[in-house]
């Protein structure tokens, strides 16, 4: 997971798009094992918009306070879901996703993005997963 960090730290370059660095971001991201989709969702007034993301077709447009994504943005925190059939509300992209955590991407105390990865087993994600996806939303907070 480490490797992760710095494979995002030498690829981002502010110079660049964000549409750009946010596309080079997922696919680093998309390394991790045993996962079925990863991406992003942007911020935009109170709704988020699907950003550049790996894996299958997933839903445009998600607002303030719904499913994990919604709850995360409202809340300004990380969640780990380990079984997605016991959270309220979730959002069912794909049927493949049993698993999930949502970060966000935090800019001058707002919620700029977040970072959305799915996994195809239960309780796929843990502490460190969330520590260093952590960090790597401080690293991409940069660039907004
Ligand atoms: N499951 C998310 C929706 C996004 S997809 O997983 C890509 C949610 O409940 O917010």
């Amino acid at each position: 997971m480490e490797l992760l960090v710095e494979q995002i730290k030498s690829l981002i370059d502010k110079d660049l798009p964000l549409v750009s660095n946010l596309s080079n971001a997922s696919a680093v991201l998309n390394q991790m094992e045993n996962i079925n989709w990863v991406g992003f969702y942007l911020v935009k007034g109170d709704k988020l918009f699907l950003g550049p993301f790996q894996g299958d077709v997933a839903c445009t447009i998600i607002p303030k306070g719904k499913g994990v994504c919604g709850t995360s943005f409202e809340k300004k925190e990380t969640i780990i879901v380990p079984n997605v059939n016991e959270f309220k509300g979730h959002i069912a992209c794909s049927s493949l996703s049993k698993s999930e955590i949502v970060v966000p991407i935090i800019k001058n105390a707002d919620v700029v993005a977040l970072i959305d990865v799915d996994a195809p087993i239960f309780d796929r994600f843990n502490e460190e997963d969330k520590a260093v996806l952590e960090e790597i939303a401080k690293i991409l907070s940069q660039l907004f």
